[in-house]
């Protein structure tokens, strides 16, 4: 006590400065570092499987109408395949009944495929395949919670069959060449 006594003339400065400090030290302290983040995120489940599937674009092919929606389609209506064809120099591919999908594998064999599975454009099997375990995992979860809906998707198509259906073309056309002249007839 002697000692706090004889100390106190001199800490109302050092006091005051933790007055000021004391109130950046305690935001500081609850504001959570990236690590905080990733161990509080830690874990998979059908919540962060939905944020995923929401920020991945998954919706924007394998959703019919969503883009054309402006996003606003409700979950239930996600992800039951579409029947818009990409053609491409790869044929033609139709972007999976992926609640379908879900029912058919089990978990594991859902993270095997996400995690190794390349195939055919414009699906972005890099991006997916880049997932951690527990992204794959949460995905799968939120696919089985939505449950079963509809119907399987058309088979993909061998280059140069013509597509019966809708399709978006995604052939690389050559852009036509400025010559010189032309800009000089201008
Ligand atoms: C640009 C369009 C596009 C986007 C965006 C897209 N996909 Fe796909 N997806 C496809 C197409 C097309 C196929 C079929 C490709 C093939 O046959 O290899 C496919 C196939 C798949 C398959 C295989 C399913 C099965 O039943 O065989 C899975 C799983 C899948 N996508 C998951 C995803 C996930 C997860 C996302 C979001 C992170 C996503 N896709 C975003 C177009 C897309």
């Amino acid at each position: 006590m002697t000692s706090l006594r004889r100390l106190r003339p001199t800490a109302i400065a050092p006091r005051g400065a933790l007055g000021l400090l004391l109130p950046l030290v305690l935001i500081a302290a609850c504001a959570p570092s990236g690590r905080d983040l990733a161990e509080r995120d830690a874990g998979p489940t059908a919540e962060r499987g939905r944020y995923l599937v929401s920020i991945g674009g998954c919706n924007d092919c394998h959703t019919p109408g969503f883009l054309e929606s402006g996003g606003t389609l409700v979950d239930s209506e996600w992800l039951t395949g579409s029947p818009v064809g990409f053609l491409g120099p790869w044929g033609t591919t139709y972007p999976p009944n992926r609640r379908l999908t879900a029912q058919n594998l089990t978990e594991e064999q859902w993270v095997t495929l996400l995690g190794t599975r390349t195939g055919l454009p414009p699906m972005p099997w890099p991006s997916v395949n880049a997932m951690t375990e527990d992204d794959r995992r949460s995905i799968y979860r939120f696919l089985r919670e939505l449950g079963p809906k509809g119907d399987p998707v058309q088979v993909a198509l061998a280059p140069g069959i013509q597509p019966v259906g809708p399709w978006m073309d995604f052939n690389v056309y050559e852009l036509p060449t400025v010559t010189a002249s032309a800009g000089a007839d201008r």
